[in-house]
């Protein structure tokens, strides 16, 4: 197909992807593991980092395109718990990219109408990373469009085990009855509390792993794993994320003919 631009910048094919949409029936919480920012960045014969400093921009691609189309909920897995475990020239790297990517997005963030959240250990980041945060989130609080959710030093089973051991308290406190524990009370004890569950979940990069993100909340998420790099992911590919998880059925433990009913 002829690859010309159109006014608004797109190509003819691009807006043919985003025609394929049904926009009824967007999911509505996205939840994406954004991977390869170090392989993208060696295959360029640069640093790690330099794959890090280029990933901001598809943050900003796949934020934007969950604006525009009215997804409610975003939640992107930035730096896990493992994560810590990287060089400390990479961690302070990182810790560095977030500070300085969260004061030059957040104009970005109140002109889209997004709210943004943290989720994960946030006495364990730094300082200086905890205040810019908190800065961000107070100032994006009113906003009412999508909520773009952070991992931050986040794991699963760090998020479960903070939850047993508050719901222990609670217990021995007497302000919870161990026979009044649910599936949504336990959701409520996540950092994820009051967010619905995502329907698609996205990873990058062609691992085809969860790497300790959202083990409760993943429980019946559509997973759709892309070869590319995060620091190419686009607007078009996430497009395709969400095109692919339309033509799914989600069966939830009845068969095919009992969902036509
Ligand atoms: C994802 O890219 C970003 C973070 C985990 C912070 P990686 O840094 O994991 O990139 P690869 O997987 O080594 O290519
Ligand atoms: C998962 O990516 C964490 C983030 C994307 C922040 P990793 O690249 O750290 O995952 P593993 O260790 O290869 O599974
Ligand atoms: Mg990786």
């Amino acid at each position: 197909m002829e690859d010309f631009k159109t006014k608004t910048g797109r190509t003819v094919e691009d807006m043919s992807i985003k025609d394929q949409l049904i926009l009824d029936k967007l999911p509505r919480h996205v939840a994406i593991i954004m991977d390869g920012n170090g392989r993208w960045a060696k295959q360029r014969g640069n640093s790690r980092v330099f794959g890090h400093k280029n990933g901001v921009k598809a943050v900003r691609e796949v934020t934007e395109a969950a604006a525009e189309l009215g997804i409610d909920y975003l939640t992107l897995y930035a730096f896990s718990t493992e994560n810590w475990n990287r060089p400390k020239i990479e961690v302070d790297a990182l810790m560095a990219l977030l500070v300085s990517t969260i004061s030059s997005e957040a104009k970005t963030l109140m002109k889209n109408n997004v709210k943004l959240n943290a989720i994960g250990c946030k006495e364990s980041l730094p300082d200086h990373v905890q205040k810019q945060l908190e800065n961000c989130i107070s100032e994006t609080s009113k906003n009412t469009g999508l909520t773009l959710s952070l991992a931050l030093s986040y794991s699963s089973r760090w998020e479960i085990v903070e939850a047993v051991k508050n719901i222990a308290q609670a217990i021995k406190e007497n302000t919870v009855d161990p026979e009044d524990i649910t599936n949504e009370v336990f959701s409520n004890y996540l950092t994820t509390a009051g967010i619905p569950d995502p329907e698609l979940m996205i990873r990058t990069s062609g691992e085809h792993r969860i790497s300790n993100f959202l083990l409760w909340q993943l429980a019946y998420s559509e997973l759709y794993f892309s070869e590319i790099l995060w620091p190419d992911f686009r607007k078009e590919d996430f497009y395709r994320a969400l095109i692919d998880f339309q033509s799914r059925e989600r069966r939830f433990g009845k068969t095919s003919d009992q969902l036509k009913k």
